[in-house]
């Protein structure tokens, strides 16, 4: 079975949660693929060059979930050559035989337009920060301030910003739980599923 389920939305929305909830619980693959991007970052050097020579060696690097990691991610994402390069490969992951979910930033847009299942899944930045603060500590107003500048870099390029699909279902997680808003989501796939 051919089987996509695409989860777009900002940092600290909750798409991996939601997004490893669902692969677990229909057997289907997951790619994160903002780990290509910050990987892409973390390699140096030419970040187009990087970007064509990367491998699943890479995405192993244990200096990816870092606040500095995501921005550095951001800022190559803007380079549409980069982003060109890591088409193919997300591609070739989300049509793979078996079911696949993937979360980012262009999935249901851009990756995999024909995905059998789009989710937006989003939250206030102030929710949002307050969650990654949770999480790395430091000052809440300079990790508020990094996830606001994220989202405007993310939402504000040229190439492939962030936005919903128009056929995306919406998931504000401001003020749902991560048991509800995985229900939910688990929800609008079994919908989509074909019958078994
Ligand atoms: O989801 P994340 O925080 O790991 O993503 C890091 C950055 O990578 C994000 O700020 C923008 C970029 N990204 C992207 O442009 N497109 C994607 N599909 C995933 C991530």
């Amino acid at each position: 079975m051919i089987f996509t389920v695409a989860i777009d939305g900002p940092a600290a929305a909750g798409k991996g949660t939601i997004g490893r909830a669902v692969a677990a619980r229909f057997g289907f693959a997951h790619l994160d693929t903002g780990l290509l991007y910050r990987a892409v970052a973390a390699m140096g050097g030419d970040p187009v060059a990087a970007a064509r020579r990367l491998s699943a060696a890479d995405l192993a690097r244990d200096d990816l979930r870092s606040l500095a990691a995501g921005q550095a991610a951001s800022r190559v994402a803007v380079i549409p050559e980069v982003r060109a390069a890591l088409v193919a490969f997300q591609r070739r992951f989300a049509r793979a035989e078996g079911g696949a979910v993937l979360d980012g930033r262009d999935i249901g847009t851009v990756i995999c337009p024909e995905a059998e299942v789009k989710l937006y899944v989003t939250a206030s930045a102030e929710v949002r920060a307050q969650r990654r603060w949770l999480e790395v500590g430091g000052d809440a107003a300079a990790v508020l301030a990094e996830v606001m500048e994220r989202d405007a870099r993310d939402m504000g390029r040229a190439d492939a910003p962030l936005r919903a699909a128009a056929d995306a279902v919406i998931l504000d997680t401001s003020d749902l739980s991560i048991e509800t808003a995985v229900a939910q989501a688990m929800a609008a796939v079994e919908k989509a599923l074909p019958q078994r």
